[in-house]
């Protein structure tokens, strides 16, 4: 690198989707390298709807690594950073940008700083598995800057090490984290279960739960079960790798009842060891027991699912409806039970895929309050809480990362290397 073409700017930028667990990852068996004690399943959400975009930058001007936040310098200081920014510095390859007459080689990527912008298109706050987007999309982005080789089963085991459930955001479609048995970690990987046109008639909708505490976050949680649950050993030694072979199996056959069975009752075996832990954690709230119990009245008045409920550690739900029919009738209950407060603008009460709010008929607030009540509510005394749910998200099951080459879509200034 010869010091007159020191203002040289390189950058990459990828757009990384967030994905919900199927059969839940709960529980270290290491805390550094983040190594999980059971195998996890999830599905990719559609990026259109939720997902991380990343700009990566690399230049001989940079005095630092440093990173901003939907547009807020943060620090990079946390081991998590250090360990993805390490891991993937070790395998950086030679690369050379003929057009711009830039060559760096393998060895200069230890001396080179890096300037990193990440913007996620949904609230950081929602509690919507940022983290995972976030990490999947730095490592998938530094990756392509650094022409490092690996495969994304690879790069999955670096982006683990960021945050455990970023591993399956390197995929789409349904996506499987192998635990692993290597004590180096190498083998705690993510592997495709099939893309994301397999099952392509799900619609999944998530109610983003009003909730007033700061939960508990994933780390202490895990640490205070493992520490303390008695139940915690059982699940993932008898229950869940059963679980996660007929998970695949009705993944594969897209068995819809065998698949909400299962998702059903792996998100409440992962509550019920939250409740197990000493002090016990509560995710779920009010709103979410009445959303499980809604669509656990409706599934049995049916005969059969129609739709399966999951949580993470939070009191946000996801529902998968096994289509677009069973998501339109979906949505006409939870908006009859959780109507928006008045005022409320409905184009911000359901976000994402609003087709589906069409195809229920609804164009405005009366038509929310018109909506009749669900066939298989007995008594009409029902409590409608307006403002515990503060917006819908409809979406559905999505695509892997994927590199954005439009430079005019990159997060980072060409010439400085600054956030734009
Ligand atoms: O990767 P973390 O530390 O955000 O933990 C995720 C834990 C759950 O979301 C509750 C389950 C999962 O498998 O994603």
């Amino acid at each position: 690198m010869a010091e007159e073409k020191s203002r040289w700017v390189l950058m990459a930028t990828a757009q990384t989707p967030t994905n919900i667990a199927v059969i839940k990852y709960w529980g270290k068996r290491d805390e550094t390298l983040i190594l999980p004690i059971n195998d996890s399943i999830s599905v990719t959400l559609d990026p259109a709807h939720l997902c991380t975009t990343t700009t990566v930058a690399v230049s001989p001007a940079f005095t630092a690594d440093r990173m901003w936040l939907n547009g807020k310098e943060i620090a990079l200081a946390g081991g998590r950073y250090q360990n993805c920014l390490r891991e993937i510095r070790a395998r950086a390859c030679d690369v050379e940008d003929k057009e711009k007459d830039i060559k760096i080689s393998k060895k200069d990527w230890e001396k080179l700083h890096l300037h990193i912008a990440s913007y996620n298109n949904f609230p950081t706050a929602a509690g919507l598995a940022s983290s995972a987007a976030g990490f999947a999309c730095l490592v998938f982005a530094l990756g392509k800057l650094m022409n490092v080789k690996e495969d994304n089963s690879h790069l999955s085991a670096i982006a683990r090490q960021g945050s455990g459930s970023a591993c399956r955001s390197l995929f789409g479609g349904f996506v499987k984290w192998v635990m692993g048995k290597d004590e180096n970690g190498s083998d705690s990987r993510a592997v495709q279960l099939v893309d994301e046109k397999h099952w392509d008639e799900l619609v999944i909708i998530i109610a983003v739960v009003s909730s007033r505490q700061k939960e508990t976050s994933s780390t202490r949680g895990m640490l205070d079960t493992v520490e303390t649950s008695p139940l915690i050993q059982h699940r993932a030694k008898e229950v869940v790798p059963k679980r996660v072979l007929q998970m695949e199996e009705a993944i594969k056959k897209r068995d819809f009842p065998m698949f909400a069975q299962l998702t059903c009752a792996d998100s409440n075996q992962f509550h019920a060891v939250c409740l197990d832990t000493s002090p016990p954690i509560f995710y779920m709230n009010d709103t979410s027991h009445r959303i499980i119990s809604c669509v656990e009245k409706w599934n049995r008045s049916e005969g059969t699912p129609q739709v399966a409920y999951t949580f993470d550690a939070g009191p946000n739900a996801v529902m998968i409806a096994r289509n677009r029919k069973t998501a339109t009738l979906l949505l006409q209950r939870l908006l009859f039970y959780f109507p928006p407060k008045p005022d409320t603008d409905l184009s911000s009460y359901v976000i994402g895929d609003s087709s589906i709010l069409e195809d229920a008929g609804i164009k405005d607030l009366n038509d929310i309050e018109a909506l009749p009540p669900p066939p298989e509510i007995k008594d009409n005394n029902v409590t409608k809480n307006k403002g515990d749910v503060s917006y819908f998200i409809c979406t559905r099951p999505g695509r892997g990362p994927v590199l954005i080459s439009d430079e005019s879509r990159a997060l980072l200034n060409p010439e400085t290397g600054l956030p734009k």
